[in-house]
């Protein structure tokens, strides 16, 4: 038996025992003839000693011990003289009586403790030891208990797990695919999924009425905190249902999460919010509500007297920034850079300072009254010692801009509390995005989403504002400013998906050839269906209070997509390209 206990595991009442402990020696030191040694393993650390008064062949196999040998040892637990109360088995230590060296470790490029002394570049590179520090095997443990509750609950709901192919045609969400060769049809290609969005629909056809998977995806798109090229979908669909089922259902499954997993009550119901209205008051698609300062419109108070900044653009917007009216002439300047930087987009930035003492000081003083101003800064909802910042211009995209200032001033305020949990279900999308440059229709969400039965009118109407007014039966689950998933009611009817190819301008050939398979399923007997991915890697992320979701994936990619660990991607060798029938032309 390697180990009667784990190294997590023993407390005072374990006192008198003879125990057998295996794990990596986290570190050793000598004091006073004795030796200590931190023994770790998943479960935590326990303090072994070897008295000076021990055998010598026992001092000299103690002593011989580097970081992150893996030892066997057998021992007595004793409580301790001086207890650590920051450690759970800190009322005990282990008197060794016999160490047994598993196996020696070349010393480790960084250390293995809760903070580590590596750069993410050499964590990168050896991963299976950043694996081994707490803070990760927290996040894995997490995931590892998200995912056991998700299961234990659409089981119990009536779903069931069924496994989808990687090796497929391209999928319609919209990123670009990552591709495989196939050696047996030479010059043709697998595309890997983007999501299971088409199979899942012909399981619905199937009559597979409740699916999930917990699956992998693959997007070949620029990578962020909250982006890897393949990442994990929670994917589910259900026939039978309307949007109310469906958002029913998936607030279950989180309430169940929230509770399960991390002790947390989310609001009940989960709020709603209509696309319009949070572009509009918070200039996003997935507006942080765990804060005010939201948008508020000034145009028509602002414009007309004479600056022609203002009267040239069709949107002027503003946000109370509260308890701002100090900011000093650098820190406005620094602002209005960062407002400048590509990231934002914005020419410029007009604040008014809205003094404690009611007086108001702004950057547009030239062309209005203090009363104006003030009329300004209170129409923005500022009251005395806030601080106005407005930006103009397209009406959508100056709401983005401010939206994207209200989340730069929230974190700076200290508003984003990573352990405030604020879920919303933003609805009401529009089902049609208009694209100037190519000047085309492109689905907001995927092709297969349905209108909303109310503005069938519209959809089948030649007008553009009359497509442009149709709003799909589709909804995104947001937290804390991440859409953490989305989905929608499908098409499953043939003339409306054909009217639908119509409006995006997918030809019926283009339309045969990448959906036909779909296509024609759906003569056979589609029911309604719908249904909705979370990506679970940033649901684990954000019920641990990050951002990223790399310590939430055992092994990810780093931003330029490469797993540095197995130096990955790499080339082929020319064997296997001539099985391919590939040529490589040099990258210019
Ligand atoms: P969507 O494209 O919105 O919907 O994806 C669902 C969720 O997946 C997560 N996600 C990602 N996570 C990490 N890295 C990425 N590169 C990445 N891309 C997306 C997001 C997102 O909300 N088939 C539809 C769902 C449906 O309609 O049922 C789909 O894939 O959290």
């Amino acid at each position: 038996m390697y180990r009667t206990h784990t190294c997590g595991e023993l407390r005072l009442a374990n006192a008198g025992q003879e125990v057998t402990l295996s794990g990596w020696v986290q570190r050793s030191r000598r004091l006073g003839g004795m030796t200590f040694i931190d023994l770790r393993d998943r479960y935590g650390i326990t303090q072994l000693v070897v008295e000076a008064t021990a055998e010598q062949s026992l001092v000299e196999a103690a002593s011989s011990l580097g970081r992150e040998y893996v030892i066997q040892v057998k021992g007595k637990v004793v409580e301790r003289q001086s207890k650590n109360p920051k450690m759970d088995t800190g009322d005990i230590e282990i008197i060794v009586s016999s160490i047994n060296v598993l196996n020696k470790s070349v010393t480790p490029p960084f250390t293995i403790e809760e903070n580590s002394d590596g750069g993410e570049d050499i964590r990168a590179k050896y991963r299976y030891l950043d694996l081994r520090r707490p803070p990760l095997q927290k996040a894995l443990a997490l995931r590892h208990r998200l995912a056991q509750e998700i299961r234990s609950y659409l089981d119990k709901e009536g779903f069931m797990e069924i496994e989808t192919p990687y090796l497929i045609k391209s999928t319609p969400e919209g990123a670009r695919d990552f591709v495989v060769p196939s050696r047996m049809n030479p010059g043709q290609f697998y595309a890997l999924p983007q999501s299971p969005q088409t199979f899942k629909q012909l399981l619905m056809v199937a009559g597979y009425d409740r699916y999930f998977q917990i699956v992998r995806c693959f997007r070949d798109e620029d990578l962020r905190a909250d982006r890897q090229p393949e990442f994990t979908q929670i994917d589910c669909e259900m026939s039978f249902v309307e949007q109310e089922d469906v958002l029913n259902t998936f607030e279950g499954m989180m309430r169940q999460m929230f509770r399960n997993a991390i002790g947390v009550e989310i609001p009940n119901p989960i709020p709603r919010m209509s696309w319009y209205d949070a572009m509009d008051n918070y200039g996003s698609d997935k507006p942080d509500i765990r804060f005010g300062m939201t948008i508020h419109e000034i145009t028509s108070l602002v414009q007309g007297h004479g600056f022609s900044v203002f009267d040239s653009v069709p949107y002027i917007g503003a946000i109370a920034v509260p308890g701002a009216a100090d900011y000093t002439r650098k820190q406005l300047d620094e602002l209005t850079e960062w407002v400048k930087r590509p990231q934002v987009g914005a020419k410029g930035l007009v604040y008014v300072k809205y003094n404690a003492d009611g007086s108001v000081k702004s950057s547009v003083d030239k062309f209005y009254t203090p009363e104006e101003v003030k009329s300004m800064a209170e129409a923005a909802g500022a009251v005395p010692g806030d601080l106005v910042l407005v930006l103009c211009g397209q009406k959508r995209k100056a709401q983005t801009m401010l939206g994207v200032l209200r989340i730069e001033m929230g974190n700076r305020l200290g508003f984003r509390d990573p352990k405030v949990f604020a879920p919303l279900w933003v609805v009401d999308f529009p089902l049609f995005e208009w694209d100037d440059e190519t000047n085309r229709f492109y689905a907001m969400h995927h092709p297969f989403t349905a209108p909303k039965p109310e503005h069938l009118d519209w959809y089948y109407s030649d007008r553009k504002e009359d497509l442009e007014r149709v709003c799909a039966n589709a909804y995104d689950f947001v937290l804390n400013g991440t859409e953490l998933g989305g989905g929608s009611i499908r098409i499953h009817e043939a003339g409306m998906q054909e009217r639908m190819f119509e409006i995006l301008g997918i030809s019926k050939e283009e339309a045969e050839y990448k959906f036909g398979f779909i296509i024609n399923a759906f003569k056979f007997g589609a029911p309604p269906h719908g249904g909705l991915a979370f990506g679970f890697d940033r649901v684990c992320a954000l019920f641990g209070g990050q951002e990223t979701i790399r310590d939430y994936i055992a092994f990810p990619k780093n931003n330029q997509g490469r797993d540095v660990m197995i130096d990955a991607p790499s080339e082929i060798d020319a064997v296997q390209l001539d099985e391919l029938c590939l040529d490589i032309r040099k990258h210019e």
